[in-house]
């Protein structure tokens, strides 16, 4: 399979590196950044000759047979649109559109291209203890589940950068809790959410507040059935990245992830005993990272169809969307 990336930024750049280096049967020949810098680099460390700063001219490259997008979120729509047009199987970073509007045009098109592979990147059903975790509810051991706590945690980053972020990454629930939302909706058994409830505060990034967002986020979702999930996001931990999800069910429950420990190292000094913790997502989430691309690249050859689809990123923004118009609102939302 000829991929070609477009994006080479904080995640593009390691899923290159996972298509260069880790996935069976990829091969990566092409790559679109506006950025000079990035293209020089794919040339220079992933031998990538197929460089474009223009993204049309790069999905209309009949040499390139599936393209992995890692842009701002603003552009995944049109992108995908694009790509799709072109005769490409796409993969695409969550979340899939900001707006339900422009994910529907995106399955609208998609519908219309069925034989190819349309992808988006909840990475976290990849993870192998999320995978056993989802193994374990299907499995009835927790009985009927009917709660979902879950949180997505990360270190406290100085530079800023989700700051400047903020302004393409629909804030705070929509870059962060969109995933926590895609696991609660596959682990309850994909119900329909109905309302929404969200709060938060900025404890350390004031800049956010321009952009009508918060470091720390807190929200509700009822889902149709009575089945309800608590999110919970922050970017400000002073230890480290800690994602956990509890699914709690009639029978029993069972927690994935946590603390964040890095490994099973426990150092004991003259400071006390403790864990060195985990820095991010990219530590926490590689194997997913690598696990997702080899579904998406098996796919694309004919192999098992992915485990989530366009609908379900719709309903995850749908559900973002209403809990980032009630943080902003104050007042419980319609989903
Ligand atoms: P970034 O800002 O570091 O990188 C964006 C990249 O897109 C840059 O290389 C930039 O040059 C490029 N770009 C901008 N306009 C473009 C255009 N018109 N055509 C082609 N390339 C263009 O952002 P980051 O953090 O890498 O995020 C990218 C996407 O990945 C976002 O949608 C984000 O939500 C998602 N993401 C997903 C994560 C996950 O856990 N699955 C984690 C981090 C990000």
């Amino acid at each position: 399979m000829r991929i070609g990336i477009a994006g080479l930024g904080r995640l593009g750049r390691r899923h290159a590196e996972n298509l260069a280096w880790r996935i069976r049967g990829a091969h990566l020949v092409g790559a679109c950044s506006p950025v000079e810098a990035e293209l020089q680099a794919a040339q220079a460390d992933f031998g990538i000759e197929r460089l474009y700063a223009s993204f049309d001219a790069f999905v209309h490259d009949p040499e390139i047979d599936a393209v992995v997008l890692v842009t701002p979120t603003a552009l995944h729509a049109d992108q995908v649109i694009a790509a799709l047009e072109a005769g490409k199987h796409v993969f695409v970073e969550k979340p899939l559109a900001l707006s339900v509007a422009d994910c529907e045009r995106v399955q609208a098109v998609a519908q219309h291209h069925a034989d190819r592979v349309a992808m988006v990147g909840f990475v976290r059903r990849f993870d192998p203890s999320y995978a056993n975790a989802m193994a374990e509810v299907k499995g009835g051991r927790v009985g009927k589940p009917f709660l979902v706590r879950s949180q997505t945690c990360d270190l406290n980053d100085e530079s800023g950068f989700f700051v400047r972020f903020a302004e393409s990454s629909g804030g705070l629930f929509m870059d962060c809790s969109v995933h926590d939302i895609d696991l609660a909706r596959w682990m309850l058994g994909s119900p329909r959410a109905i309302r929404a409830f969200a709060t938060g505060t900025i404890a350390l990034h004031e800049g956010l507040a321009q952009h009508a967002d918060v470091d720390n986020g807190l929200a509700i979702v009822e889902f149709e059935g009575g089945a309800r999930a608590v999110f919970y996001a922050s970017r400000t931990f002073a230890h480290g990245h800690e994602t956990q999800t509890e699914v709690i069910g009639t029978a029993g429950k069972l927690l994935v992830g946590h603390g964040a420990a890095r490994d099973r190292v426990v150092l004991s000094d003259a400071h006390g005993v403790r864990h060195r913790a985990v820095a991010d997502f990219f530590e926490r989430f590689s194997e997913a990272f690598e696990r997702e691309l080899q579904a998406f690249v098996a796919a694309c050859a004919g192999g098992p169809s992915v485990p989530l689809t366009l609908a379900d990123a719709t309903e995850a923004t749908r559900i973002g969307a209403a809990i980032t118009r009630s943080l902003r609102s104050g007042w419980p939302e319609a989903v």
